[in-house]
């Protein structure tokens, strides 16, 4: 399935969406405050989400119905007209946003109705890497070490030279040490790993792998990412709880084990955009000068393989 759907008034249209959650996030950067920061970003999204003409449905979201009041899982959102998945975090990086640190991210992606996997909000097991590699050079069912031999392998390169990146949890120790006992370099974060898939992508981040545990909608969004400039991403949803597996159902989700690659996740073309919030090596944050706020968008069509890079300077 194509995007044809998806035209470039349409992806103008996300990119504006994007643009209004990182300006109403970044108002409160810095203020020590995640719930805040992530609601007026969620205000944002939906109210422009409302005025588009499209029949969207989000498929990732803020949480089930009963949790989430706004861009819950299922809600319809705009006015009518083509009918589209919507994945969205209105802010990746919440605690980055409150801390004022780099790398927060308002990211939405689209794609033709009933072809983005439902994932339900749970933790997702995930191992990415760039473009131009033979496939299945990395597997979840290997060992990190594994892993970074093989790409190392096929990069030509010493496995000394592979950076990978990490989120920097407790739970991520034995990964970390695997990764290590091959010989790799580790980057760890504090926060944000769909920018953590995405840059594996981009050789000037110097980051060739992206291994751990993070948040299954991220996994959803950073797929969709990958399936706009390339590369390989393996992901497998983790359970916690009874819960949890009954949320997985209830997505029509039967088999719990399952590893899902890319194209399975995000299973047409799709439409990538993430709007700065806070700067980063990914994009400029929002900035407020005399009388203009300014924002650095990357925008990506999965259909064309475009990437693009949208500045807006609009007046206050
Ligand atoms: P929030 O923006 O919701 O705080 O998520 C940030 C994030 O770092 C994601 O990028 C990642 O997938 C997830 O949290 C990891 O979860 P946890 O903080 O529980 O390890």
């Amino acid at each position: 399935m194509t995007t044809q759907i998806l035209d470039r008034g349409l992806v103008m249209d996300a990119v504006r969406v994007a643009e209004e959650a990182a300006i109403a996030a970044w108002a409160l950067a810095g203020r020590g405050d995640e719930k805040a920061a992530d609601q007026a970003a969620v205000d944002a999204m939906r109210t422009a989400l409302n005025e588009l003409a499209i029949e969207g449905v989000i498929v990732i979201g803020e949480g089930e119905r009963d949790e989430a009041p706004m861009l819950y899982i299922g809600e319809r959102v705009g006015r009518g007209g083509p009918r589209i998945d919507i994945a969205l975090d209105p802010l990746e990086g919440t605690t980055l946003t409150a801390k004022s640190m780099a790398d927060a991210l308002a990211v939405m992606a689209w794609a033709p109705a009933d072809t983005l996997l439902n994932a339900p909000d749970t933790y997702m097991d995930k191992i990415a890497c760039g473009p131009g590699l033979p496939p299945g050079v990395i597997d979840l069912d290997r060992s990190p070490a594994d892993n970074v031999r093989a790409l190392a392998k096929a990069k030509g390169l010493d496995p000394s030279e592979i950076s990978v990146c990490v989120l920097d949890r407790p739970r991520h120790a034995e990964i970390i040490a695997s990764l290590r006992v091959a010989g790799a370099r580790v980057r760890l974060i504090t926060d944000g790993d769909i920018a953590g898939v995405i840059n594996t992508a981009d050789p000037n981040t110097g980051v060739d792998m992206y291994v751990g545990q993070g948040g299954a909608p991220e996994g959803v969004l950073a797929c969709a990412a990958l399936k706009c400039v390339g590369g390989q991403f393996q992901g497998r949803l983790v359970f916690r709880n009874a819960d949890e597996r009954a949320r997985a159902h209830g997505h029509g989700i039967t088999d719990l084990d399952r590893k899902y690659d890319l194209h399975e996740m995000v299973r047409s073309d799709a439409i990538f955009v993430a709007t700065g919030v806070t700067g980063g090596a990914l994009l400029d944050g929002v900035r407020i000068k005399d009388g203009f706020v300014h924002t650095h968008t990357l925008v990506m069509n999965s259909a064309s393989g475009a990437v693009r890079q949208v500045r807006l300077k609009r007046r206050l």
